[in-house]
């Protein structure tokens, strides 16, 4: 099981989260995108996974609504894969929307995000919805889990 640092970190490591996104998803991004998305957002937070100083993984995430996170974005760069760091990141994530007083979290995941899926049930995710995603013309599953349990 990896032993990854767990960092909190802010708008200056755009750059960073965009070299790490592009390992992970395609089409690539630029910083700014991440900058815009993040730019309205109440309590917006970035969690980048360290190995040996390198960044691994990352979480991104931001305010639903008072009570509820919304965990937006996990990705772990391939050659870290099935170490243990996506479940740091989320333990983290978890921790950290508890502390600031969640009471649950939220996520949408696309069927063919297998490993992410195979991941939010095994970490005690329900299912709790399904909606139709017109900017990519595929469903998404909509979990959420209760901080509390
Ligand atoms: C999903 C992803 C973040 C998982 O990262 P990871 O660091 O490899 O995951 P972990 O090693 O921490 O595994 C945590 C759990 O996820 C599940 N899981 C992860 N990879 C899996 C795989 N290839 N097959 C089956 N289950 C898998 C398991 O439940 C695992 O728990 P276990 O080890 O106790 O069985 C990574 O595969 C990834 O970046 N995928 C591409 C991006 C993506 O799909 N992101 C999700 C959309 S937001």
């Amino acid at each position: 099981m990896a032993n990854a640092r767990i960092d909190i970190v802010g708008p200056a490591e755009y750059a960073l989260i965009a070299s790490l996104y592009n390992q992970v998803f395609r089409p690539a991004k630029e910083p700014g995108f991440f900058e815009r998305r993040f730019r309205a957002r109440y309590q917006p937070l970035i969690l980048v996974a360290h190995l040996d100083d390198r960044p691994v993984g990352f979480f991104l995430g931001f305010e639903l609504k008072p009570s509820v996170f919304f965990a937006w974005l996990y990705g772990v760069v391939p050659d870290y894969r099935r170490t243990g760091i996506a479940a740091q990141l989320m333990e983290a994530a978890h921790d950290w929307a508890r502390e600031h007083g969640y009471s649950s979290i939220r996520m949408e995941c696309y069927n063919h995000h297998r490993p992410m899926l195979r991941m939010m049930v095994a970490r005690g995710y329900n299912i709790v919805g399904i909606r139709w995603d017109p900017d990519h013309s595929d469903n998404l599953i909509l979990f959420e889990r209760d901080l509390s349990e």
